[in-house]
């Protein structure tokens, strides 16, 4: 309890009962087990992933340029001030009251490193700058698609570097894909609900909600909601966070870290019907029209991604998750109805089309096992009760 306790020192909206916290025992995500192979660690996260559940890896190694002589923090802090030119600013919240605003990067780099002052920087983006060369973030971007797709896409990506000051809280939100957030220095508090479920017990979202300051967020409201959780992030641990999950986060000790979003097949179906259905938040503010058909792209590049995937080595499908499709596939059809997958494939001929190919990954990698399993004893011809239950079936289409 000790982190809640701490973070409602900072962020009076965590403040609750002793029964309360007592509630949220039970909805703790712990870091996932040490000594994991890095098959067991892979199949983990991507059982996540196709699930919704938010983990927090330990074993995703993000190395650092001279880490080991300088230590991470000064090799990322040499590292940042050599990337961003002595004028050059960024937008960052200032101030307990969070007030946003266009500091130079040395100066907000300066009073970070201070620890008298509170700042939260999330927008030092790394593409493009020598931090690419700095900070290996191969094992972020393994299974993205997004750096591989549209301008549009790979603008989505956003893989920044994370500066916040202890105390700094960030107001209750969501975020359209997938996001990962690998902490190398410090530690933070998160929360994270369902947003939608959240929403129907009167918390707020910033991304979704109209709020005059901050977002509504009670603590007993929080601990009663089934997809409630809550961890801490802290050195060498990576969260992989489901982009159907609102949060809120409070910086418990000053922090660095680096985060990125991406989309992957896993849970491809998840996110693009919550994009189709409610909307996607990269369209709310998008008075040209850059991001019109981004949802589309991606549904597009998906399903190209896959078939590529059909003709590489198991290896590279299982680098992409391809094992955990059956599980992303029925995840998709517990949380969405008939009805609504219904329309869904009506209405969006490319969303249809993915849907297609991952059924067939998924039908192509039970195969194999079933045929193991009876003996090789079944009928090429036999279809498999995975197949029965599609959703093409559910939509009255061919299976
Ligand atoms: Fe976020």
């Amino acid at each position: 309890m000790e982190p809640l306790l701490t973070g409602a020192r900072f962020d009076r909206a965590l403040r609750g009962t002793d029964k309360v916290r007592a509630a949220l025992a039970g909805k703790r995500v712990w870091p996932a087990a040490q000594g994991a192979t890095p098959d067991q660690a892979r199949e983990a996260l991507f059982a996540a992933i196709a699930e919704g559940r938010p983990i927090l890896s330990t074993t995703t190694r993000v190395p650092v340029a001279r880490e080991s002589e300088l230590g991470v923090k000064s090799a990322l802090l040499h590292g940042l001030s050599r990337a961003f030119k002595p004028r050059e600013t960024a937008s960052a919240q200032v101030g307990r009251q969070g007030k946003r605003g266009n500091l130079a990067v040395r100066e907000l780099l300066r009073r970070w490193a201070s620890g008298r002052h509170v700042v939260s920087i999330t927008d030092l983006h790394a593409r493009g700058t020598s931090l690419e060369r700095d900070i290996d973030t191969t094992e972020l971007s393994r299974f993205n698609l997004l750096p591989l797709g549209t301008e549009g896409m790979r603008r989505q990506e956003m893989m920044t570097l994370v500066v916040s000051s202890r105390g700094n809280v960030t107001d209750s939100h969501s975020d359209d894909p997938d996001g990962s957030n690998h902490c190398f220095v410090g530690r933070k508090l998160w929360l994270a609900w369902e947003t939608f479920e959240g929403r129907r017990a009167g918390l707020q979202d910033c991304s979704r909600d109209e709020i005059d300051q901050n977002a509504r967020f009670d603590l007993a409201a929080f601990a009663s909601l089934k997809s409630a959780r809550w961890w801490t992030v802290s050195p060498g641990e990576t969260l992989f966070l489901p982009g159907r999950l609102s949060h809120r986060v409070v910086t418990l000790e000053s922090y660095l870290g680096i985060g990125s979003f991406y989309c992957t097949p896993a849970s491809g179906l998840e996110n693009l019907s919550r994009w189709y259905h409610h909307g996607a938040l990269w369209s709310l503010d998008d008075p040209a029209g850059e991001n019109r058909d981004l949802v589309d792209d991606i549904a597009i590049a998906m399903t190209r991604k896959l078939r590529a995937l059909r003709r590489q080595t198991r290896q590279s499908q299982e680098r992409w998750g391809l094992d955990c499709s059956a599980l992303g596939l029925t995840q998709w059809q517990r949380r969405w109805s008939p009805a609504r997958r219904r329309k869904l494939l009506a209405s969006h001929p490319h969303f249809a089309a993915l849907v297609e190919e991952i059924q067939s990954v998924a039908e192509a990698r039970e195969m194999p096992a079933r045929l193991q399993s009876s003996g090789n004893a079944m009928p090429r011809s036999a279809k498999t009760s995975f197949a029965a239950a599609s959703p093409l079936s559910a939509a009255g289409k061919p299976a």
